[in-house]
């Protein structure tokens, strides 16, 4: 028989395969998350994410300076606070962790790009992502407070926002806030299409939020659901959303994918605590090998269609591309 079409002629060496390469990705496409903690000297390693460490505002240059050495552009921050209460007030308070961050961040890092996640459950007592009314999270009581977060964190120096609470509306209202204080260039990037998931067990732990009764599902997606991520990416983008988010990635890949084909504005995709665990865990077993499971997850999520990947590997992949691998 005579084979016309051999597909391994692209495969044969190193160059050819480098030419027909249909993903590739550049550093500029990630972004790191950093969690800061108040307090004075902590650099503690994350039991539950190994690799990745809690900063105070003091030490928290080290932190940054690691990841622009690595070739990072992008840094998101997550704060811990001292204290929390029942409306979250460190979340909007002008010296919170975040905002403190921020300043110290744009003052000695200031080419580096900063996003501040803005949610209440790391500041509320009751460790749910809004306020609390009878047994449930109250939606519209949460709004006004969101709002008061982004901005906040945008008169410290955020360079975009990004809302993970998932209620309702609070890209309106966030878009609102800002535009009245005069911050209409900063962008949003909102966690549209954001599962009640176990892979983001290890970020409890680092953020500190995990003791809350019951569950998220009440603002959470079901992750048996497909149609309704798009409904809530339609809705986000109507409320001015510049960019829409999916999270988790690496079980969500079909999401990603429905996504990406279908908005005009860029895709990210939040490779969570879970599946840094996951990997890193694994790694530690000597059965797989760490750097390759890096490239290939971060490689199916961009290949999945995501424009932005947010991952705690941002590091170790701004490195392998940088050796061109
Ligand atoms: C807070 C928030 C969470 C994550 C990002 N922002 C956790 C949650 O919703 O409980 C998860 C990040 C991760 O697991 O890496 N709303
Ligand atoms: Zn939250």
């Amino acid at each position: 028989m005579e084979i016309g079409n051999r597909p391994r002629r692209l495969r044969m060496d190193g160059r050819t395969r480098d030419l027909v390469r249909e993903t590739r990705i550049g550093k500029s496409s990630l972004i790191y998350p950093i969690f800061v903690e108040e307090g004075k000297g902590i650099r503690t390693e994350i039991a539950a994410m190994p690799g990745q460490k809690r900063y105070s505002p003091d030490t928290l240059a080290y932190g940054l300076e690691e990841a622009a050495k690595a070739g990072i552009t992008n840094i998101m921050f997550f704060g811990i606070p001292e204290h929390k209460d029942e409306c979250g007030s460190q979340a909007y308070a002008d010296h919170g962790i975040v905002q403190q961050a921020l300043r110290i961040a744009k003052k000695e890092f200031p080419d580096l790009y900063y996003i501040g996640d803005v949610c209440m459950c790391e500041y509320t007592s009751n460790g749910h992502c809004g306020m609390i009314k009878g047994d449930s999270v109250d939606n519209d009581k949460t709004l006004p407070l969101l709002a008061k977060t982004a901005l906040s964190q945008v008169m410290a120096g955020a360079d975009m926002i990004a809302p993970s609470d998932m209620m309702d509306g609070r890209v309106l209202a966030i878009r609102r806030e800002l535009d009245a204080a005069g911050y209409i260039d900063t962008p949003i990037m909102s966690y549209a299409a954001k599962y009640a998931s176990a892979f983001y067990g290890p970020f409890r732990e680092a953020a500190g939020s995990g003791n809350f009764k019951g569950n998220r599902k009440t603002y959470q997606m079901d992750y048996h659901n497909r149609k309704e991520a798009m409904k809530e990416v339609w809705l986000d983008l109507e409320e001015g959303a510049d960019i829409v988010m999916v999270k988790p990635a690496l079980s969500y890949l079909d999401i990603i994918r429905d996504i990406s084909d279908a908005v005009k504005v860029p895709t990210a995709a939040y490779s969570v605590s879970g599946e840094y665990t996951m990997i890193k865990m694994a790694a530690q077993t000597g059965m797989i090998d760490e750097k390759a499971m890096i490239a290939e997850t971060a490689v199916s999520i961009f290949r999945a269609g995501a424009d932005i990947l947010i991952t705690y590997f941002a590091k170790e992949i701004a490195e392998m591309i940088g050796e061109g691998r």
